[in-house]
């Protein structure tokens, strides 16, 4: 079988890295982020259609800043460079990169001198993203200049003899109307792949893989967390190895309403997996009990975690592999860290430490796909809209939405409050719109009035946070209808005992965290 042709992306540290290999994807062309220092041999030995230099951080004329192989220019193959990723090409082919007379941030007008090759299929004007403070102030002859803008004369260049291509805006963004469309005559005219990446694709060819590793008495475990990528994973086993599946959630009594009972309907219900769950709720809260400091909290839960599911885990007989959720995202984080590029396993899916420890291998089939196209995934393995749409929800649950101790009376007003926020968000159509949203229990007592009294005892505030995020590391608030605000507030004061104020997030991350612990 050929390798699926794939598009390398060379990571200079761009906040767009990921992004680019996103759209590429989109295209149907597969793509790998790649550091940037990875070697034309490295290349060569896969069936590596084009490279994209991504933009990053440094000044090329620094010293020490990253440069790639210039090898990697007579590959043969196509190359895009992408703002900083287009100064290291011009620099490496004899070109000069110096400050700008004036930085360029933010959408700028693009006019277009040569509508061919890579600016193909676009009006002559059109709007692209910067975000620079360098330009290529000169490129040797053997450069066309193909569009400019006004603070960046060489702002598309190409190489008329060696098939490379560089752009000092960001097509990648979607503030750049015609970037799809750039990538889409780089992937397919340029270097002529043909767009045969799918998500289903990767159902057969994990099945695959999983069966040949997988001997005919041997068993896998999976733990399921209730979010998607566990969700995913079980899915794809069953139908790889049927009843050599075995499932095993934790029950740490720190999830929201219905939860649990979701997980067992689907998968003991509907999938009919084997499916264990481990009832651990008293003894986590009996562990918990006087705890506030919210790192305790953490490791509390994540030991406890280890220990209930090593003891489900040790009762399976035949046990050999592990199934974990890590998704791409977590390889390269880890992959680029300075630890080098060996990929760790996904410390925050509590099961770090586990594999080495019980002697069990490694299974992670979604290894090399992002968030959304695990949830195509799911779709396309008949999972229910409720899991594979669910936002994400920490390990260590509720205890970290609970502010100061954790005990059940709190627990139950924040998981009543949470439930009326999270249908309220799905009548009203915002479910999807956000990247997450739900409630914090503040126990601090604030005057309140009901009926003809003022109330403090035993009265908590509410605080709604909802956010918009695209890759988790910053966020916005979401500006949600007040209209829906109102109702959920006043749905959760009238029927939430024990809560007599309810109070809207607008804190943005940086400085603040999505949670609130
Ligand atoms: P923060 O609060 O750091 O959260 O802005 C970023 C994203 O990570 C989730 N999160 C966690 N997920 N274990 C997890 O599996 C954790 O301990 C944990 N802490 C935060 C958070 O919900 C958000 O999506």
């Amino acid at each position: 079988m050929t390798p699926r042709e794939t598009i390398a992306i060379l990571d200079f540290g761009s906040q767009y890295s990921q992004l680019i290999a996103r759209r590429v994807r989109e295209c149907h062309v597969y793509s790998e982020l790649l550091p940037s220092h990875a070697t034309a041999e490295r290349l060569r030995s896969g069936n590596v259609k084009g490279v994209i230099l991504s933009g990053g951080p440094a000044s090329v004329y620094e010293s020490g800043a990253p440069r790639c192989d210039p090898a990697i220019f007579e590959l043969g193959v196509p190359v895009l460079g992408i703002c900083y990723g287009m100064q290291v090409a011009c620099q490496l082919l004899g070109g000069q990169v110096q400050a700008g007379q004036t930085r360029e941030y933010g959408r700028t007008r693009l006019r277009i001198h040569r509508p061919d090759t890579l600016l193909a299929h676009l009006p002559s004007e059109t709007t692209v993203w910067m975000s620079h403070g360098d330009i290529v102030t000169a490129v040797p002859a053997a450069f066309d200049t193909l569009a400019s803008t006004d603070g960046c004369p060489l702002a598309a260049v190409r190489h008329r003899e060696r098939p490379v291509f560089g752009v000092q805006f960001h097509p990648e963004v979607t503030h750049t109307p015609g970037g799809e469309q750039m990538l889409r005559n780089f992937v397919y005219d340029l270097c002529g792949c043909r767009g045969e990446w799918r998500v289903g694709n990767v159902i057969d060819a994990a099945i695959e893989q999983v069966r040949a590793r997988v001997g005919p008495a041997q068993r896998v475990i999976c733990g399921l967390s209730g979010g998607v990528d566990s969700s995913v994973v079980a899915a794809l086993l069953h139908r790889a190895i049927g009843d050599r599946l075995v499932c095993i959630f934790v029950d740490n009594g720190l999830c929201r309403n219905r939860e649990a009972e979701l997980v067992e309907a689907t998968f003991r219900g509907h999938f009919q997996i084997d499916l264990r769950v481990a009832d651990a709720r008293e003894r986590f809260l009996a562990r918990l009990a006087g705890v506030t400091d919210p790192q305790q909290k953490r490791l509390i839960i994540g030991h406890e975690f280890i220990a209930v599911f090593r003891e489900h885990a040790e009762r399976v007989e035949g046990a050999a592999f592990l199934a974990q959720g890590t998704i791409y995202p977590d390889v390269i984080e880890s992959g680029h860290g300075p630890g080098g590029q060996t990929a760790m396993i996904k410390a925050h899916h509590n099961v770090g430490g586990l594999p080495a420890e019980l002697g069990f291998e490694l299974i992670e089939p979604l290894r090399n796909l992002f968030k959304d196209e695990v949830r195509l995934l799911g779709e396309a393995l008949g999972l229910p809209e409720a899991l594979v749409w669910r936002h994400p929800f920490p390990g260590p649950g509720l205890a970290v939405r609970v502010i100061g101790e954790v005990t059940e009376p709190r627990l139950r007003i924040l998981r009543d409050a949470d439930e009326i926020l999270l249908d309220e968000l799905h009548a009203a159509g915002w479910y999807r719109r956000i990247a997450q949203g739900f409630a914090v229990l503040v126990p601090v007592a604030s005057v309140g009035v009901m009926g003809d009294g003022r109330t403090y005892e035993g009265q908590n505030l509410v605080v709604l946070r909802l956010v918009e995020s695209t890759d988790f590391m910053t966020a916005d608030w979401a500006r949600i209808d007040y209209a829906v605000l109102a109702t959920v507030a006043s749905r959760i004061m009238n029927e939430v005992r024990g809560v007599n104020r309810v109070a809207y997030d607008i804190s943005t991350k940086p400085p603040a965290t999505i949670e609130w612990q």
